[in-house]
Parts: structure tokens; sequence; C-alpha cells
């Protein structure tokens, strides 16, 4: 059966973009042809310093705002990675398959260590061999992923194709990524050019999904923008990157595409199309975030939903982890 995997850092509150690109998405895909499982990935976030109470805040925080987005963790599997050894042990003989080589191409890699590479963690070098064994101790099929993700999911391929040919097998699938819809790469609202992130410097360049509708308001209307009036079709949007951010925003938000959206506002002003895309926000947000505040309520509870998906996960994962090892003739 096709299976989907894909998972969130819990390093700092979830944004817009975690919503466009990956929290609705895995929503939509839930309940059909797929068996799926999402995963708040801890074992990642610690790739780069977490306060300790912050980390278990945060690892709740998603797990609230999956919940409250509409993932049923009755239908799904929903739990966070540490809790799941299958994931560090697979990733360790991950990172016996995996080549440096293939590592030093990671453009993420290069955009989060900047200039000190030295100083980073050896974690999180070998992050992505770690994402490879999040998506391949399930064999899934399928991840759903945010632009920005792409060249991880490739990689794991990379892994999975090396492995087989390594070792005679075809054990492990090709996964692809699931990449589609409008706002697969939501934009920092006070620069068109860099992505929307959970620690970008100022509050004002993201939407946090706990953000109220005031916060929400004030954002859009203070996004940057060029003067000129929504343009007549989406081509017009081509070198217009913060125009074309925030009518992907809106067509993600409201099930559109992009080219139904500038249908719709052709030729409208900013003071016009700005208001309206925080309604819309407002609208699609709002029940979320008061399901979020009311679901870290009670932390006990969502551990207990977390603990109860770590089970029906390792269920999956520990059978593939042993006939691994046994591939790679390690004695159990
Ligand atoms: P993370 O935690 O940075 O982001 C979680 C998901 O949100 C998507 N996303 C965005 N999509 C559109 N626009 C944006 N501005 C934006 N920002 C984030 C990401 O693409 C991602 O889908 N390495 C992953 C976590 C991970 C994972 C996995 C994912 C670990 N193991 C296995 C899939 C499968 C990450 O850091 O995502």
């Amino acid at each position: 059966a096709p299976r989907v995997f894909s998972g969130i850092k819990p390093s700092g509150g979830l944004t817009l973009g975690n919503y466009l690109g990956a929290i609705k998405r895995f929503v939509e895909m839930q309940g059909g042809d797929f068996e799926t499982i999402y995963c708040v990935v801890d074992l990642h976030a610690i790739t780069v310093w977490q306060d300790p109470a912050e980390l278990r805040r945060a690892t709740r925080e998603v797990a609230a705002g999956y919940l409250a987005s509409g993932i049923d963790p009755e239908t799904s599997i929903l739990f966070n990675q540490s809790r799941v050894s299958a994931h560090a042990e697979l990733g360790w003989l991950f990172n016996c398959v995996a080549r440096v080589g293939w590592m030093n191409r990671m453009t993420q890699f290069k955009e989060k260590a900047g200039k000190n590479a030295e100083k980073q963690s050896l974690g999180l070098y070998a992050y992505p061999s770690l994402m490879a064994a999040d998506i391949l101790a399930y064999h899934a099929t399928h991840v759903p992923v945010g632009d920005d993700q792409k060249q991880h999911v490739e990689l794991t391929r990379d892994i999975a194709a090396k492995f087989n040919h390594d070792y005679g097998v075809e054990f492990f699938p090709l996964t692809t990524p699931v990449i589609e819809g409008p706002a697969m790469r939501v934009m920092n609202l006070r620069d068109g050019t860099k992505k929307m992130s959970k620690s970008g410097e100022s509050d004002m360049e993201r939407i946090n999904m706990t953000d109220d509708a005031d916060a929400i308001a004030k954002k859009f209307k203070k996004a940057r923008t060029d003067p000129a009036p929504l343009p007549e079709t989406v081509e017009g949007l081509a070198e217009r990157p913060e125009a074309k951010n925030l009518v992907d925003i809106y067509a993600g938000l409201a099930n559109m595409t992009a080219e139904q959206v500038i249908a719709e506002y052709a030729g409208a002003g900013w003071g016009q199309f700005k208001p309206a895309l925080a309604d819309l926000a407002v609208e699609k947000l709002a029940p979320i975030s008061s399901e979020m505040a009311r679901l870290m309520d009670d932390p006990a509870e969502i551990d207990r939903t977390l603990e109860r998906g770590a089970e029906r996960a390792r269920a999956i994962a520990e059978p593939i982890l042993a006939r691994t090892s046994e591939i790679m003739g390690l004695l159990r």
C-alpha cells in the first residue's frame, strides 16, 4: 500500500509556511488511498541548540498544531521521533551508506552553517541521513513537503538506491517527494526573496499559527509590496516576488489556483487585496490557533496521544530495521 511519511521540527513556533507547505497537505492526504504517518522530529531539532524545557513545550505545540489542523491520531500515526529508537539506529546504518560528498552538496546545510561550517554540530551535517531513515524506516513511498525539502528527499532516493545496489536487494523503495499546490514556498513578508521561517529575526516577517486576528491583519497590512496593482494575468507576477507571494498565500488558503485568484482580483490595489487576504487568513487560522491553545492546556493528554502513536510506529519500523541489519550482516 502506498505510505506517506512526513515530519516537522519542533524548533520554534509553527508558521503559515509550515501550514500551507506541509500540514494542510498532510490533512488532505489523510483517510484516502494512503496510510499516513506524521512525526514531530525532535532528534532533528537538537542538531542546533535547544533549551530542554522549550524543546518539550515546542514538541507538544507541533503535535497540537497537527491535531488542531485536522490530523486524526486514529486514522494517521502521530508521534515524536525520539520515542521510536529505530530512527536513530537506521540513521547510523545510513551514515555508513551515504557519502561525504553527498552531504557537501546539501544547500540547506550551507545556508544554515554560513561561514561557520566548522563550528556546527556533526548532527547538523548528517541531518539528511537521519531524514532518509525517518522515511525509509516505514518504506514510505510518498513524502509531502515544502519546496525547501526537495533536495533532502532526493538524497533519500540516492541512499535507498545505493543500499539496494550494494547489497544486491530490492529492499528500500525510491520515495517520491509530493510538492503540489500554489504555496509550496511561502516567502518572508518583508523580503520576497527569502523563505518565511520559524527563526527569522523579525516577527513581522512571518505569520505564526498562534497569531491572533490583530497580529495577522497588521502583518499583512505592513507586508512589503511594489506599488503596482495586481496584474491581469499570472504572467504579470513573474518579476514581482512580494506580489506573487501574497497571491500564492491567498490561493493556498482559499484552495484556489493563482490563476483563479488573479481572475478575481485583476487590477485590484493592495488596499483592497491585503484586507481580503487578512480576513481569509484569520478565518482559516483562528479556529486552529484556539484549538491549539485548548490542547496545550492538557500536556499529559498530548503525551499520551504521542505515545500511542509511537507504539504503532514501532510495530512498522522495528521489523524493517531488523531486516536491514540482517541484510548488512549484523548479528542480532
Ligand atoms: P521543517 O520543520 O523546517 O518544516 C516542516 C515542513 O514545512 C515546510 N515549510 C514550508 N513550506 C512552504 N513554505 C515555507 N516557507 C516553508 N517552511 C517550511 C517544509 O518544507 C516541511 O515540509 N527536514 C524537515 C523535517 C523532516 C522531514 C523528515 C520531512 C525530518 N525528517 C522526513 C519529511 C520527511 C524540516 O526541517 O522541516
